[in-house]
């Protein structure tokens, strides 16, 4: 039998959230409604954060409002704290995922919080989000190395997966936020992790900032992870990480992985043709290696 991998569509909130480009609410429904075409049905189509800290985010809301619900497409928002979350239930988000930091450095600048404090966030909010009836999923960000403190302790990232499980998330994605990560540093975070969070389901998040995204995706599921973000085009970044790149393209990890016999239920020439459209809208090229070269065989 076929494996299914999942992929995540992060482009509109991790890709557009940094981009120098910048996309009108109706241009970012139009790439939504493109990514669906390509056969996406889970994407982060928003955040609900602080405008001040990251502009290009301030009209999730629209966005959410915007959206075509006849689909069967789950639209995941963002959140780090208390405010976010009432906003992103006031949106009707399908799905709330919820943002842990494992560094202090990194923790402080992008949402004014220690590891602990992000944590003891998501207990407090973990109970709007299951009142709500609103599937609820966490990323621990700086998983496998903080910008400003430099290497994360595995030991606080297992800490933090357990406490998230304990509040009932249904899903933890590890990130690297900043693309530092390695393929066998992937697998021994998650034996690390499974050994104190054994019931987490896991996804993966990686930046290809140091070329090793791919490497990791694939060390991730040799791992066992079926869950995968990714962004078309490889757009992204986090505004409070310096030098931050782009998330693993989406078009390159449906290439790998279709050519290697899983499925994704992805169409790989449309995201390459979403790809190429949203260089024009952005006014720079992307840097996914498959609008590129191509798909092959031809
Ligand atoms: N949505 C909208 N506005 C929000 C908000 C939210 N979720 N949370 C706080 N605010 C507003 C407050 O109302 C307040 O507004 P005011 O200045 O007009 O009174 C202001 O932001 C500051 O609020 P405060 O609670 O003191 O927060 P802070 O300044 O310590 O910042 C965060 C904390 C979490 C709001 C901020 O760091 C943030 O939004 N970070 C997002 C980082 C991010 O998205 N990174 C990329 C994805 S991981
Ligand atoms: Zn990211």
């Amino acid at each position: 039998m076929t494996r299914r991998i999942d992929i995540v569509e992060v482009g509109p909130r991790d890709g557009l959230q940094n981009d120098p480009g910048n996309l009108t609410t109706a241009q970012k429904l139009e790439f939504i409604d493109r990514l669906e075409a390509c056969g996406v049905r889970r994407m982060e189509s928003g955040s609900f954060v602080s405008p001040k800290a990251v502009p290009k985010m301030a009209d999730s809301a629209e966005v959410f409002m915007g959206l075509d619900r006849s689909r069967p497409v789950r639209h995941i928002a963002l959140a780090l704290n208390e405010k976010g979350v009432r906003r992103a239930i006031d949106a009707e988000a399908d799905e709330i995922n919820f943002v842990l930091v494992a560094g202090e450095g990194f923790g402080r600048r992008n949402q004014g919080m220690s590891p602990s404090e992000s944590a003891d966030m998501l207990e407090q909010c973990a109970p709007l989000i299951h009142e709500a009836g609103i599937p609820l999923s966490a990323t621990i960000s700086v998983a496998f190395g903080d910008p400003y403190d430099g290497e994360v302790d595995p030991a606080v990232v297992a800490n933090l997966a357990a406490r998230a499980q304990r509040a009932g998330i249904g899903e933890l994605a590890l990130g690297d936020t900043i693309g530092v990560a390695s393929p066998w540093q992937v697998r021994a975070l998650i034996e690390r992790v499974l050994i104190e969070a054994p019931d987490v389901f896991l996804r993966m998040h990686f930046h290809d900032t140091r070329g090793a995204a791919l490497a990791n995706v694939a060390a991730a599921i040799e791992e066992g992870v079926d869950v995968i973000d990714a962004s078309c085009g490889g757009i992204g970044g986090c505004p409070f990480a310096p030098a931050a790149t782009g998330n693993v393209a989406t078009e390159d990890v449906v290439y790998m992985l279709e050519r290697s016999g899983f499925e994704t239920g992805l169409d790989l020439s449309k995201l390459i043709e979403t790809a190429k459209w949203l260089e024009t809208v952005l006014g720079h090229p992307v840097s996914s290696s498959l609008s590129k070269a191509g798909p092959f065989p031809a």
